[in-house]
């Protein structure tokens, strides 16, 4: 874990609700991708954790949406303001793990961290397919992102605006995904219906509301088949095994 203190460069809409920062970092602030940074919000006692959405030689981006008092004082910082950041939190998705296909399922801002686990999947010279739930079209996050990494993309949106209609889980049907390894990140409710349709090997990014961030409140904590897990310090990615679903 490193404190930094970046400098914004861009800060703007994406989607209805959803922001794009991107920040200058001297060097890259990502260990592994699927890993978060625990943003000093102004006027906020805690900071808030915010996935690595793509590491670059010199930029971090991240991709946000506004939900609270936190996430509204960041939309409302400009191009030039500071931000402290720590850096290099949680575990992160094991890229290494896939040896063929991957499959990446992501729900809402939950696409966020696909970006960083796609490049580096294409970078190792693996095939990459993604699904990608939305309630609607206007709310569609990184799908040409995705697409320029050479992933092939599934969309699936709740009022079949674009498309196949309905949940992920449909889509995963429907899309008859081929894939050695999967990896998921979105809302619970959308992780739970795609557990029991994935190989154990699967990896799945949570997301808890965090106290401190960096393992010492014990805030966010949740029961694994190991026992008791930090999502912040243990996690947030965990393998299918290790979830009690
Ligand atoms: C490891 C991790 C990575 C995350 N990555 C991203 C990301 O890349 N982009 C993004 O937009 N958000 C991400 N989040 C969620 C983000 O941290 C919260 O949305 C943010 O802290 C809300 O702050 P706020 O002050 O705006 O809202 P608050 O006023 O604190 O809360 C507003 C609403 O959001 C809910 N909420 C707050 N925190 C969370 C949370 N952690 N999980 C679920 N619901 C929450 C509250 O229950 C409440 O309903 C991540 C969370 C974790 C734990
Ligand atoms: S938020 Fe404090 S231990 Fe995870």
């Amino acid at each position: 874990m490193e404190k930094r203190i970046c400098t914004i460069e861009r800060n703007s809409p994406v989607a209805p609700g959803c922001l794009r920062m991107s920040l200058t970092a001297e060097e890259s602030l990502l260990h592994r991708c699927g890993q978060f940074v625990e943003v000093a919000v102004p006027g906020q006692y805690l900071r808030r954790p915010i996935s690595v959405s793509l590491s670059e030689e010199g930029r971090l981006t991240l991709l946000y949406k506004v939900v609270g008092k936190g996430t509204a004082a960041l939309a409302a910082l400009k191009p030039g303001d500071k931000l402290d950041l720590l850096t290099g939190l949680g575990n992160g998705f094991d890229s290494s793990a896939c040896r063929g296909k991957a499959l990446l399922v992501g729900g809402g801002i939950g696409v966020a961290p696909l970006l960083q686990l796609c490049r580096d999947l294409r970078a190792a010279g693996r095939e990459v397919s993604a699904i990608l739930g939305f309630n609607t079209a206007a709310e569609i996050l990184l799908r040409e992102e995705l697409e320029a990494l050479g992933a092939r993309v599934t969309v699936a949106t709740m009022d079949g605006s674009a498309g196949i209609r309905g949940l992920v889980t449909d889509a995963l049907q429907e899309a008859g995904a081929d894939y050695d390894q999967a990896y998921v990140c979105g809302p619970m409710p959308m992780m739970r219906a795609l557990y029991p349709l994935l190989p154990d090997a699967s990896e799945f990014s949570l997301e808890e509301r965090m106290g401190c961030g960096t393992g010492l409140c014990f805030g966010c904590t949740v029961q694994t088949t190991e026992g008791p897990r930090r999502i912040c310090h243990d996690g947030p990615v965990f393998k299918k095994t290790q979830l009690p679903w």
